[in-house]
């Protein structure tokens, strides 16, 4: 079974009204060197669970580790090299928010071992990104993105959402289209949701209607198909088969480490014994509670709940996975699917082939009716 590493760095220069993950608004500066010393000793209870395979992706993600020196992320890659096998060609993705983006990080961080970045665009229309609240401007995000060129950076992606308050579709095509010229390997394109624990989910903005996100997102993946990029996830597009690794392994049910304020792990223990951890969120009470593992919740997955947690990842993808990783990933036979696949099938939600597991275009869209048919406590009627 394969496994990446997660590493959470829970920092911002603000929190963006938008956004429930684990960010926390600086009001002085961090010691990153005591957050990386806290990273890998969060790092050395997670190797000591059990022996690991060759780790085939990092990913360094926010809260916006570009706050971070490149001599800081350099000691933490340092730290993780020597505590794990990492794969040759392993992929090392760091997220970097345009405002704050130096060139001075980026070609330290190229240095570092850093292989792909991942820029937090969001828009690139001015009055759109004072909208959701971001600290810079279109022109600073183009900026980025030409700095991570220019620091050697072949691997880029860059996030855009649409369903922007008061966006039109109009608006969204000429957004989709500004960020498509500057030619990134990959694009994670979202819709705007309100998150509950959010402040535009206590007070939303004005946002365009069901009928609107569909024409938009219908049009959105026309662009995006038009422009030679291939979707294969629901929110994922890649050119030129430059498919994100680090995510494709949670979407094909793989392992994976967390270390992090926050920071979720999956870990298959002998015996198919699933077990997910999550660890202490607020930096304070992680930073003090890293020397005994820092963790917030520990649970063993347990048979029944395997199917649906597969499914939740797997039916994200557009292809599917073939049938047998559900038996290589939970140690399950297939009759553990059967009932509910029968029913998925015969109404036209999933694919009619006994080798995959895929939606169906249908599927994709009813994606939470689907995927209810896999809950344990589901009644499997017709
Ligand atoms: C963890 S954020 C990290 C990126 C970086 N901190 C930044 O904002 O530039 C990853 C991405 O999730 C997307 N995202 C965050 N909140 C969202 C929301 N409420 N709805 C849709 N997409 C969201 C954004 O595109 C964001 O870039
Ligand atoms: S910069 Fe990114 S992680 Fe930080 S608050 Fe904004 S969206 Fe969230």
């Amino acid at each position: 079974m394969p496994v990446s590493l997660y590493v959470h760095i829970p920092w911002c220069v603000s929190k963006c009204p938008y956004c429930d993950f684990n960010s926390h608004a600086l009001h002085e500066p961090v010691d990153q060197g005591a957050y990386v010393d806290a990273l890998l000793r969060d790092l050395d209870h997670e190797v000591a669970r059990r022996p690991l395979p060759e780790i085939g992706s990092i990913f360094i993600g926010g809260g916006t580790p570009s706050l971070f020196k490149g001599v800081a992320i350099g000691r933490l890659l340092e730290g993780v090299t020597q505590r794990l096998h990492l794969a040759r060609d392993v992929e090392i993705t760091l997220e970097a928010n345009p405002g704050a983006a130096e060139a001075a990080h980026f070609s330290d961080y190229r240095a570092a071992g850093v292989n792909r970045l991942s820029i937090g665009v969001q828009s690139l229309d001015d009055a759109k990104l004072q909208a959701l609240g971001r600290i810079h401007s279109a022109s600073e995000a183009v900026g980025a993105f030409c700095l991570a060129r220019h620091a050697g950076f072949d691997n880029i992606n860059l996030d855009m959402m649409y369903g922007l308050p008061a966006q039109t579709t109009v608006e969204m095509r000429a957004d989709l289209r500004a960020l498509l010229a500057l030619q990134p390997e990959h694009v994670s394109w979202y819709e705007l949701t309100l998150e509950p624990n959010t402040r535009f989910h206590h007070r939303p903005p004005p946002l365009p209607d069901e009928g609107q996100l569909v024409e938009m997102m219908e049009q959105g993946q026309a662009i995006l198909a038009a422009c030679g990029y291939r979707q294969y996830e629901i929110s994922a597009y890649a050119r030129d088969d430059r498919l994100c690794r680090h995510n494709l392994n949670y979407w094909r049910f793989g392992d994976y480490l967390g270390i992090g304020a926050g920071a979720h792990g999956k870990l298959t223990m002998p015996h198919y014994l699933v077990q997910r951890r999550s660890k202490q969120r607020r930096p304070a009470a992680y930073l003090s509670a890293v020397a005994q593992g820092a963790l917030s919740s520990e649970r063993s997955v347990g048979d029944h709940e395997l199917p649906v947690e597969f499914m939740l990842n797997a039916l994200r993808l557009s292809v599917g996975v073939p049938t047998d990783l559900f038996a290589q990933r939970t140690g399950l036979g297939e009759d553990a699917l059967a009932a509910p696949l029968g029913q998925a099938r015969r109404r036209g939600l999933m694919v009619d082939d006994p080798n995959r597991l895929e939606a169906t275009p249908r599927g994709r869209r009813y994606l939470n009716d689907l995927l209810a048919l896999f809950e344990p406590e589901a009644e499997q009627t017709g």
